[in-house]
C-alpha cells in the first residue's frame, strides 16, 4: 500500500517551498489540499481533490485509492503546527503516512520583523477558545493564529476591554504573497481597522 504523504507549504510563495515537497509533488497521481493552496500546483496538471471543508469526504476519497495511486496532501505553514496531521493519523493510521515539514507563519512572520520566538507561547484561535489573556502575562508575548471571529481587532477589543492596552500588537497579513502587510501598532488604533483573513497575530507585553 502507498505511503500518503503530508506536506507542508509554507505561507504561501512558492519560494518558501522544500525542494523535497516540490520533488515528491512532481511524483505524485493525486494532490489533496484547500483550493488556495491546489493553486500553487495548478500547472502540474496533476488529479486533485479539494476538500474545503469536506475532511471526513476526503478520508474517504484517500481510503479508496491509495492503494492504486500515490497520494499528497498538502497543507499551509508547517505540518507539525495546527495543520490535518493529527486528524489523518487518528483516520488512517500513523504507519500510513510520511510528514514532510513546511515553514510555519509563525517562522516567516517572526524572521520578517527580525526576532527570535522562543520566549513566545504559540498558540490557535482557529476555531477554539483558549485563555490566551492568562497565556500573555507569562510570557514576553504570545502568537496566535486567527480566524474571522478572532479577527486582529476583536482581539485589540478585548486587551482594551481588559485593560491591556500598554502591549504592542504585530499584525501579519496574507504573508509572503504579493499583497503582505506587517502593522505593529497598539491595540487602540487596530481595534479600528480590517484585516484579511489569511492573517495572524503577535502582542507583546512592555520590557
Ligand atoms: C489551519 S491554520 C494552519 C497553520 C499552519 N500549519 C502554520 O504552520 O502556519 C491556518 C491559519 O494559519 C494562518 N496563516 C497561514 N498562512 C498564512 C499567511 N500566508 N498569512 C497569514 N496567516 C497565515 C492563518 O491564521 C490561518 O487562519
Amino acid at each position: 500500500m502507498n505511503k500518503v504523504n503530508v506536506i507542508g507549504i509554507g505561507p504561501g510563495n512558492r519560494d518558501y517551498i522544500l525542494p523535497i515537497a516540490y520533488r515528491i509533488i512532481k511524483e505524485c497521481d493525486v494532490l489533496v489540499g484547500g483550493k488556495r493552496n491546489l493553486e500553487i500546483f495548478a500547472s502540474y496538471e496533476k488529479e486533485v481533490f479539494a476538500y474545503d471543508s469536506n475532511l471526513q469526504g476526503m478520508c474517504d476519497y484517500i481510503s479508496a485509492n491509495r492503494n492504486e495511486k500515490k497520494i499528497v496532501v498538502i497543507v499551509s505553514g508547517d505540518t507539525g503546527f495546527y495543520s490535518l496531521l493529527d486528524y489523518l493519523q487518528s483516520k488512517l493510521g500513523k504507519e500510513c503516512i510520511d510528514v514532510i515539514p513546511g515553514i510555519s507563519s509563525y517562522q516567516y512572520l517572526f524572521s520578517r520583523i527580525g526576532k527570535s520566538y522562543k520566549d513566545y507561547g504559540l498558540y490557535s484561535l482557529h476555531g477554539r477558545e483558549i485563555r490566551w489573556m492568562d497565556i500573555l502575562k507569562d510570557k514576553k508575548g504570545i502568537f496566535l493564529l486567527t480566524d474571522k471571529k478572532n479577527s486582529p481587532s476583536c482581539i485589540a477589543k478585548q486587551l482594551i476591554d481588559a485593560g491591556l492596552s500598554n502591549v504592542t500588537m504585530i499584525v501579519g497579513e496574507n504573508l509572503s504573497y504579493d499583497d503582505e502587510k506587517i502593522t505593529i501598532d497598539v491595540p487602540e488604533n487596530i481595534v479600528k481597522q480590517d484585516y484579511s483573513v489569511l492573517c495572524v497575530v503577535v502582542i507583546e507585553n512592555e520590557d
